[in-house]
């Protein structure tokens, strides 16, 4: 009987002990470094890009054999080749940088005026300057806020009979919903474009993707996850497309190379040697980069999602591997005693925790209606379908998203698994302490 009371009474200490936790008095070292408390981390996070002295070799070598131009020497051939077999991909043509391998493969699949192009609202610029070059009509559709990709099931709706093409971005190296887009696209016979430049190494049904459209186009910019400072690469399995983009980034030349024989119109953004040079070195890590990833990232996930208001981006069923370029979260106030999302990430960042919240709304950026306001758009389109723009690409799930989001670089997924711990702790105790930064 004692044993029992003994029990019951421990058992009652615990569950106290329990709701304590949960409505959690803050301790004295709880205060948050935004209110002049000790920041939950003060080391930086893994340094990017990383450099050894393979790339130091790679890069001496280009110099001094002084063949620094792709039409004469052999490094972006070899990046070609190896990024291609890395893929699965019949071809791959090195580019300049992401933005021309968009606008290459537009190009290619004869994209112009008076065309329209669907693409998200919820990318990097380029995606939409891309199809601003080719002077068609970007045509927005509304995100999916669970996974913070172009909505598939709201793709049919904004097809018309001008649309060419549609251009789903890989959003931070999650992919996209291929199965639904990819039926779209055979079912109303239009070619998809994937946007892969955040996606190195992403999977679709255990393929890679930017092999499973038409054309698939790669950014290698300083912050992505296969890195040269500048560059690009489009893949594709049709040989035809293939020949299209790469006379078109030569200037128009035909197989050839070099000089002065013409097959089209064109233009210059063929990658350098240095480029490939670095490339191929970075490739060497780029496999074991992002396996750390993707086990940081579900660490991650697993805890964050156990904080009220914090929501992991999901990925869709079919996607077998994710890139994390970026790692995706949505912050909700209500949880935090109504703070709003800037301070939240203030305070995140005074703890130590470098974050962003993200992109704002592509489709109501002022510079589209200076776009279509300029004597080439006014020529080509009538003004009645520009006016109707503005109605046509209303994207209220995408603006919510851009008011809620919270991302981290994909740097931040390179470290050890205590890294994200310290993550979770410092949401935890913004959380426990978002009154008092309320009213700070
Ligand atoms: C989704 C997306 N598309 C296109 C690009 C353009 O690539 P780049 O900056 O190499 O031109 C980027 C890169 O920043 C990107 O993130």
């Amino acid at each position: 009987m004692s044993d029992h009371i003994t029990r019951r009474k421990l058992m009652g200490a615990a569950s106290a002990g329990l709701v304590a936790a949960r409505v959690a008095r803050p301790a004295a070292t709880d205060k948050p470094a935004m209110l002049g408390g000790r920041p939950i981390r003060t080391a930086p996070f893994p340094s990017w890009p990383v450099i050894a002295e393979n790339e130091e070799r790679a890069w001496m070598d280009v110099l001094h054999k002084g063949k620094w131009n792709r039409l004469d020497g052999d490094y972006a051939n070899q990046f070609e080749q190896t990024w291609a077999a890395t893929l699965g991909a019949k071809h791959c043509l090195a580019t300049a940088n992401g933005t021309s391998a968009l606008f290459i493969s537009l190009n290619a699949l004869g994209i112009g005026p008076g065309d329209e192009v669907i693409v998200p609202p919820y990318t990097f610029v380029a995606t939409v300057n891309a199809v601003l070059l080719q002077h068609a009509l970007p045509v927005f559709v509304d995100t999916d806020p669970e996974t913070s990709q172009i909505d598939a099931r709201k793709i049919e709706a904004a097809i018309t009979p001008r649309t060419r093409c549609i251009l789903p971005v890989h959003l931070g190296g999650s992919p996209a919903d291929l199965d639904a887009i990819l039926a779209i696209g055979r079912n109303h016979n239009l070619p998809v474009l994937e946007d892969a430049c955040q996606a190195h190494l992403a999977e679709w049904r255990h393929r890679k993707v930017s092999t499973l459209g038409a054309l698939g186009c790669f950014s290698f910019q300083a912050s992505k996850n296969l890195n040269s400072g500048e560059g690009g690469a489009i893949l594709t399995n049709d040989t035809d497309l293939y020949h299209q983009c790469q006379s078109f980034h030569n200037n128009g030349r035909g197989d050839t190379g070099s000089g002065f024989g013409y097959v089209r119109n064109g233009a210059n953004l063929r990658m350098t040697e240095f480029q490939a040079a670095l490339l191929l070195e970075q490739l060497k890590r780029v496999e074991e980069q992002s396996r750390t990833r993707e086990q940081n990232a579900a660490h991650l996930t697993k805890q964050l999602a156990e904080i009220p208001g914090l929501r992991p981006a999901r990925m869709y069923d079919g996607a077998t591997r994710n890139a994390y370029h970026l790692y995706m979260f949505r912050y909700d106030k209500a949880h935090f005693a109504n703070l709003p999302r800037a301070q939240f990430l203030k305070a995140m960042r005074a703890e130590g925790i470098p974050c962003s919240g993200g992109y704002t709304p592509l489709n109501k950026e002022p510079f589209l209606k200076h776009t279509f306001d300029s004597r080439a758009y006014r020529v080509i389109y009538p003004s009645k379908q520009l006016a109707e723009w503005f109605e046509r690409n209303q994207c209220p799930a995408n603006d919510r998203l851009c008011e809620e989001a919270v991302w981290f670089t994909q740097t931040m997924m390179l470290g050890p698994r205590e890294d994200m711990d310290q993550i979770v702790e410092a949401a935890r105790k913004i959380q426990r302490q978002a009154a008092a930064l309320a009213q700070a």
